[in-house]
């Protein structure tokens, strides 16, 4: 009898979003597929014993708001099992391992990880930046790693991406201990160049942790922010950033696929 899973996920760019939901649509059609701040995600972990759990990587640890999610809903977690699955613009150690450990701690047992390349969604940073052929190179390779993993899954073999001892210590030492400041908590750093912003409320609605309001018809951030890109991405006026002083490009998965 074929698996029944629901998938779980943050994505900022549509990075993860289109990863995830590629992979739980091979492993089970009728798979939920849900946001991480939609308010049914709770319910979909309750419903089902099998999870997929997306996020992007970022300075090689799991965004705040992930594990916020872990480890105030730790009740949910005992008897679950997880596949942990990380997309990253170039590397990241133990992506998947970072989740993997927290849901352990939790209960959950965990099937495997997988890490996939995907475009850079850092908008506001020259690093990383590639041509549109180079990009939709990558959307392909993960594409084809993701339908590798399927086929692999449904015969019993989980991927073990990012998990184990030496992806830790290549994260840790490789790029989170030296970062750590960056994700150990929600970020105040977020900026809003007033002189751009017209006040249209588009960041408002997009942003998974409430963290903007208007005032005087002008986006302020409120020190809660997960760092997921997806206002900075989006904002019509590229009046936000965040890493970087200037938005240099606004990616989007959707520019590229489907
Ligand atoms: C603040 C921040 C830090 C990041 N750090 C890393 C990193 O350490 N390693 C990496 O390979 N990619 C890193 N990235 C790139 C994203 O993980 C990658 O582009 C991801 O696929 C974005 O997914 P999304 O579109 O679902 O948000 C970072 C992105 C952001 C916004
Ligand atoms: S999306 Fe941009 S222009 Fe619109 S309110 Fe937000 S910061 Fe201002
Ligand atoms: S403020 Fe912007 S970058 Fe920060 S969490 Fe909200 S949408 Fe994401």
């Amino acid at each position: 009898m074929e698996n029944k899973y629901c998938a779980i996920y943050l994505s900022g760019t549509g990075n993860t979003r289109f990863c995830i939901s590629k992979l739980a649509k091979l492993l089970d059609e009728n798979a939920p597929i849900v946001a991480i701040e939609d308010s049914a995600a709770v319910s979909a972990v309750k419903a089902y014993e099998n999870i997929i759990f997306g996020y992007p990587v970022q300075y090689s640890n799991a965004p705040k708001m992930i594990r916020d999610f872990i480890l105030e809903n730790k009740e949910l977690w005992r008897g679950k099992s997880v596949l942990c699955v990380a997309t990253m613009g170039a590397f990241s150690g133990d992506g998947a391992g970072c989740s993997a450990r927290l849901f352990k701690k939790c209960g959950a047992a965990v099937l495997g990880g997988l890490h996939l390349k995907m475009p850079d969604s850092v908008c506001d940073s020259k690093l990383l930046k590639k041509s549109r052929e180079e990009k939709l190179d990558i959307i392909r390779r993960a594409e084809k790693k993701i339908n590798r993993a399927a086929r692999d899954i449904k015969s019993g073999k989980y991927p073990r991406d990012g998990l184990g001892l030496f992806p830790h210590l290549i994260g840790l030492f490789g790029q989170r201990l030296w970062f750590y400041g960056n994700t150990r908590s929600y970020s105040d750093k977020l900026k809003i160049d007033r002189s751009k912003c017209v006040g249209c409320g588009v960041c408002l609605r997009l942003c998974p942790m409430k963290n903007l309001t208007t005032e005087n018809q002008t986006a302020v951030p409120h020190g809660r922010c997960t760092m997921c890109y997806r206002c900075i991405s989006q904002c019509p006026q590229k009046a936000i950033t965040l890493v970087g002083e200037e938005v240099v490009e606004q990616y989007r998965l959707e520019n590229f696929v489907q």
